[in-house]
């Protein structure tokens, strides 16, 4: 499963932060804290990833099924605009 953890810090927030995460939302078709009906995303929102320069900032995990908070690796993707971000998403869901 992978779980996105969009940053709502705010330096990330003043950067799009709110925009990114509604554009995640769209993408995956679920709200912030739900996952997927085939269960291989999950939305969160996290608090600062101490990365505020390269706002903003999203996390990205893989964690372990069924128990998601399992994580095996994460890795912080940073500057991820609206468009980047989808891009990434739609990358994810064409190769899982
Ligand atoms: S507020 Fe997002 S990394 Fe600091």
């Amino acid at each position: 499963m992978h779980i996105i953890k969009v940053c709502t810090g705010g330096s990330c927030e003043k950067n799009f932060g709110s925009e990114v995460l509604k554009r995640a939302e769209k993408v995956l078709d679920i709200n912030v804290g739900e996952t997927t009906k085939d269960g291989k995303f999950r939305l969160e929102k996290t608090g600062c990833l101490s990365q505020c320069e390269n706002a903003p900032n999203v996390m990205f995990c893989k964690g372990t099924n069924p128990q998601p908070e399992v994580i095996n690796h994460c890795e912080v993707k940073t500057k991820l605009l609206p468009p980047r971000l989808e891009a990434e998403l739609t990358h994810l869901k064409n190769d899982s």
